[in-house]
C-alpha cells in the first residue's frame, strides 16, 4: 500500500476518492487521458534516425493539410491495413499486413512457428532468423509495415488469454530479448515492424465495445466498456514496459496501442502511456498505429499520442469514421492543432526513409480477395531454406516434459499412433485459421500448427507427423498402424494398443484471438484418449500441440504415459519437427517459456474478468509478481517450473566467475530511450557491468544443446525471490564436451523503478547471481555487493 501511495506522490497527484479504486490505485488522479497534463514530447529522430527526420520534416513541410491526414488515415485497400499516398510527392501508399506467424492474408508464403514455439527454443539466432526470413517475405509480397512482432502484450500474465502463444516468455526481461532481436530480423530484412500490443493487453474478454465479433458483449456498442488494465508505476515499469523499450532499442518503425483501456483510460487515447511513457521516456520517435477497432474517438486519441488511425474510415466502416474527413475538418476549426497532424506524419515517414523504402521499389501488393476486397492474385516468394529454418525451430523448441527412458524411439518396432491431430484437417489444411473463429468444435481439425485470428498465417501445405512416421517407418522397417478419430474408437483402441510396442498420442488445444479460453483443459475428447490409451498399453507417449499450459493432471503421474513433449504450434513442418525429437535426430532442448501449474487456482486470481458490467475492471493486483515471481514467492510447486525441459542427454554445471573486466558502454541500441537513472557514472542503463560465466559440461552419451539461465537476486524488499537476468544456450554440445555460457549484466538488470524519484536505481545490498537450467534448479551462484 505504501509503495502505491508514493507511486502516485511521485507523480504529482494529490490523493483523491473519486475513483473505485481508491484504495489500490488511485486512477482518477492519474488522469491518463489528459494530454495538458502529459503532452507529446517533441521529435528529434533520436540517435539514427536524424537525416530520415530531416527528409520527413521537409516533405510534410511540402504537404497540404489534406495530404498529412492522408498519410495518417486508413482508407479501403488491398492489404489489412491501407494509407494513401501522395504521388506527387513520391508517396505512393503503404500497405499493412498481419501477423506475427508470416504474412497474413497472403499465400505463396510460410507459416512460420508461433512465437511460444520460438520461445521455447531460447535460441537467439533462431529467434532472429525466424523474424528476418519472416521480413522477406513481407518485403517480397510489397509489404511496407508488418503487423510484427507481439513485443510483450500480452505478456502472459493470464494463462488463459488466448493470444499468448503469439508472443513469447511471461519474463519481461526473456520477451524484451526477443522482442529486440525480432524487431531487428524484420527490418533487416526492409519491412517496417510494429511492436504490439501497447500495453498492459492480458485478455480477450471485453477486449473492445463493439458487438461485432464477440459474444460477451451484453451492451449496446458505445455504452460497452473496453476493459481496463489497472496496473500501478513500479509494474508498469518492472514488468510490462520493459519489452517495449527493447523494441524501441532496436529501432522499431511502429507500434500498436491495444484494444484495453489502462488506467481507465483507452490504450490508444491514452496521453499517459502513449505521450509520457513510450514517446517520452522510451523517447520512441516512430508513429503509434491504433489496433482495428481501438480507436474509439477522433479527438481524444489525436491529442493523446494516436498517429495512425487503422482502419481509419476504411474496413467499411464498422468501427466508425475514423479521421480522414473528421480530421481534416477537426485540424481547420482548430480542436486538433495542425502541428500534432505534421508530427503524426513525421513519425509515419521517418522510417520510410530510413529504411529506404522511398528509395526501393516493393514488387506490388499481392492480398487475397477473399478478405478485405482485395485485387487477386499468387505469387509464391518463399525460399528454399525456409522450410528447413521452420523445421529446425519447431523441434528446437519441443519441449520435453517427462521421460522414462522410452525415447528417442528404438526401431525397428510396431508404432501405434492415436488422435486426429496426427493427420490433416478433414476439412483443409488452412480450415482452423482462415477467419477469426474457424476451427469447428465437432470437427476433426487435424494437426493444430497454428492458433487463430490475425496471428495465424496460411500454410502452404502442413506436414503432418502421421505423414512423417509413415515415411520413417519405411526406412526403420517399423510397422505404423494409426487410430485418426477421437471417439468411438475405444473397440479399436483395445485391439490395437496391446499389440504394439510403442504408441504415441497427438493431442492438442485451441486458442482464438477474440475469445479467452474457457479453461486450461485440453480439447474436451483428449483426456478421454489418453485416459483409453494408457488402459490398453504401457508405453503411452503423449504430443501436445497447445497455446500454453494444459492439465495434465489426470494422467501426467500415470507410469503407462511414459513422454511427454509439447510441441506448441510449431508452424508447417509440425510432422517432420517432432519426428526429429521422436527419433533423437534433434535431441530435445526446448524449454517452458512460462510456469505450468498444476492447478489453474495456483496462479494469481482475477487474470480474465468477465463481469457483466459497462465498464469491467481488471485490477493487476498481484504486481510485478507474474508467473514464476509468483510461484515462488508464495511458494506454490509448479507441475514444471518455468525455464524446465528434459533432454536426452544430461549436463553439469561448474566453475561460476563473476568478471568486472569485461564491463563496456552499450552497443545495441538503435535508439535509445530517456529512461532516468540513478547511476550517474554510467551513461546509459544499457551498459554492461559485469558478466557472470559458467561451464556446463554434457555428461551424458549423446550430443546435446543446453540452455543456461542466470538468475538474480535483488536486495530490495518488494522484490520476487529471483528474476530472470540472462540465458545462452550451448548447441550441439559432445558427450563428454564442455562450453562456456556467459551472460552480460546490464545496469538495468541490476535496477529496481523508484516510484518516488521516478528513475531507475541499483539497490545498496547484496545480490545472488544463480546460474542453472531452470527456475527451480540452480546449483551455482555467487554474490555481488553495492554498497555506495
Ligand atoms: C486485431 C489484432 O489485435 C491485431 O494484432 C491485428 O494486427 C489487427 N487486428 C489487424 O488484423
Amino acid at each position: 500500500m505504501k509503495l502505491k501511495l508514493e507511486a502516485l506522490l511521485s507523480l504529482g497527484i494529490a490523493l483523491g476518492l473519486s475513483s473505485v479504486f481508491a484504495q489500490w490505485l488511485d486512477v482518477a488522479s492519474l488522469d491518463s487521458g489528459n494530454s495538458t497534463k502529459w503532452p507529446a514530447p517533441a521529435l528529434t529522430g533520436g540517435k539514427s534516425w536524424g537525416d530520415a527526420y530531416a527528409k520527413a520534416s521537409a516533405l510534410v513541410a511540402n504537404m497540404t493539410l489534406a495530404e498529412k491526414v492522408n498519410v495518417t488515415s486508413g482508407i479501403l485497400g488491398p492489404c489489412v491495413g491501407n494509407l494513401g499516398g501522395v504521388p506527387r510527392l513520391g508517396i505512393e501508399g503503404f500497405c499493412l499486413e498481419d501477423g506475427p506467424a508470416g504474412v497474413r492474408p497472403v499465400h505463396g508464403t510460410s507459416q512460420f512457428p508461433s512465437g511460444l514455439a520460438t520461445a521455447a527454443t531460447w535460441d537467439v539466432d533462431l529467434i532472429y532468423q525466424r523474424s528476418h526470413s519472416m521480413g522477406k517475405e513481407f518485403y517480397d509480397q510489397g509489404v511496407h509495415i508488418a503487423l510484427a512482432p507481439v513485443t510483450g502484450g500480452p505478456l502472459g500474465r493470464a494463462p488463459r488469454m488466448s493470444r499468448n502463444w503469439e508472443g513469447w516468455y511471461a519474463d519481461p526481461y526473456a520477451t524484451g530479448i526477443a522482442s529486440y532481436l525480432s524487431v531487428k530480423g524484420l527490418q533487416d530484412a526492409g519491412v517496417a515492424a510494429t511492436s504490439k500490443h501497447f500495453i498492459a493487453y492480458e485478455q480477450e474478454t471485453f477486449r473492445n465495445q463493439y458487438n461485432r465479433t464477440e459474444p460477451y458483449s451484453i451492451f449496446p456498442a458505445g455504452e460497452q466498456r473496453s476493459i481496463s488494465s489497472n496496473l500501478d508505476d513500479k509494474t508498469t515499469h518492472e514488468i510490462y514496459l520493459w519489452s517495449f523499450a527493447e523494441a524501441v532499442r532496436a529501432g522499431t518503425a511502429h507500434m500498436m496501442c491495444s484494444y484495453n483501456e489502462v488506467n481507465q483510460t483507452q490504450a490508444c487515447h491514452n496521453a499517459y502511456t502513449q505521450n509520457h511513457l513510450l514517446k517520452g521516456e522510451l523517447g520512441f520517435q516512430g508513429s503509434i498505429i491504433s489496433d482495428w477497432g481501438g480507436q474509439h474517438d477522433n479527438v481524444a486519441s489525436a491529442l493523446g499520442g494516436l498517429d495512425m488511425a487503422m482502419p481509419g474510415s476504411g474496413y467499411g466502416q464498422i468501427f466508425g469514421s475514423l479521421w480522414g474527413e473528421n480530421l481534416l475538418e477537426l485540424a481547420q476549426n482548430g480542436t486538433i492543432p495542425e502541428d500534432r497532424i505534421d508530427d503524426a506524419a513525421i513519425r509515419i515517414l521517418m522510417p520510410w526513409f530510413w529504411l529506404g523504402q522511398d528509395q526501393a521499389k516493393l514488387p506490388e501488393v499481392n492480398a487475397i480477395p477473399a478478405y478485405y476486397n482485395g485485387p487477386n492474385g499468387y505469387r509464391d516468394i518463399r525460399e528454399a531454406e525456409t522450410a528447413g529454418l521452420v523445421r529446425r525451430i519447431g523441434a528446437e523448441g519441443a519441449t520435453l516434459l517427462k521421460n522414462s527412458g522410452v525415447l528417442p524411439l528404438k526401431k525397428p518396432q510396431r508404432i501405434a499412433v492415436l488422435g486426429n491431430d496426427a493427420t490433416d484437417n478433414a476439412i483443409g489444411t488452412n480450415a482452423c485459421g482462415t477467419g477469426y473463429r474457424d476451427c469447428p468444435k465437432d470437427n476433426l481439425n487435424g494437426t493444430m500448427s497454428m492458433g487463430g485470428g490475425s496471428g495465424y498465417a496460411y500454410a502452404p501445405y502442413l506436414v503432418t507427423p502421421l505423414d512423417v512416421l509413415k515415411a520413417r517407418s519405411v526406412k526403420t522397417g517399423a510397422e505404423i498402424s494409426a487410430i485418426t478419430l477421437d471417439t468411438g474408437v475405444n473397440a479399436s483402441i483395445q485391439s490395437l494398443l496391446p499389440n504394439s510396442d510403442v504408441v504415441i498420442v497427438f493431442v492438442n488445444s485451441w486458442a482464438v484471438e477474440g475469445f479467452d479460453r474457457a479453461d486450461i483443459k485440453l480439447h474436451p475428447n483428449h483426456d478421454a484418449l489418453i485416459a483409453a490409451a494408457v488402459n490398453s498399453s504401457s508405453n503411452v507417449i503423449v504430443v501436445m500441440h497447445i497455446p500454453g499450459v494444459v492439465d495434465v493432471e489426470r494422467w501426467i503421474d500415470n507410469d503407462n504415459v511414459t513422454a511427454v513433449i509439447a510441441a506448441w504450434y510449431p508452424g508447417q513442418e509440425a510432422g517432420n519437427a517432432i519426428v526429429d525429437v521422436l527419433y533423437g535426430d534433434v535431441n530435445p532442448s526446448g524449454k517452458l517459456p512460462f510456469t505450468w501449474a498444476k492447478s489453474y487456482d495456483d496462479y494469481y486470481p482475477n487474470t480474465i474478468i468477465a463481469d457483466a458490467v459497462t465498464a469491467p475492471q481488471s485490477n493487476f493486483t498481484e504486481g510485478i509478481f507474474i508467473d514464476y515471481r509468483w510461484f515462488d514467492a508464495q511458494n506454490i510447486t509448479p507441475r514444471y517450473e518455468f525455464g524446465y525441459g528434459l533432454s536426452y542427454t544430461t549436463f553439469e554445471y561448474s566453475d561460476l566467475l563473476l568478471d568486472e573486466s569485461t564491463a563496456h558502454s552499450d552497443e545495441l541500441a538503435i535508439q535509445e530511450t530517456n529512461e532516468a537513472f540513478a547511476e550517474s557514472e554510467y551513461t546509459s542503463l544499457y551498459d554492461v557491468l559485469f558478466t557472470v560465466s559458467a561451464t556446463v559440461t554434457n555428461s551424458g552419451n549423446v550430443t546435446g544443446s543446453e540452455v543456461a539461465q542466470l538468475y538474480a537476486s535483488i536486495p530490495e524488499d518488494d522484490q520476487p525471490p529471483r528474476v530472470l537476468r540472462g540465458f545462452d544456450k550451448v548447441k550441439d554440445l559432445a558427450p563428454g564436451a564442455s562450453s562456456t555460457v556467459s551472460f552480460e549484466l546490464r545496469l538495468k538488470d541490476l535496477s529496481v523503478w523508484d516510484v518516488v524519484k521516478q528513475r531507475w536505481y541499483v539497490p545498496r545490498g547484496e545480490f545472488t547471481f544463480s546460474v542453472g537450467p531452470s527456475s527451480r534448479v540452480l546449483p551455482l551462484s555467487t554474490v555481488w555487493s553495492k554498497s555506495t
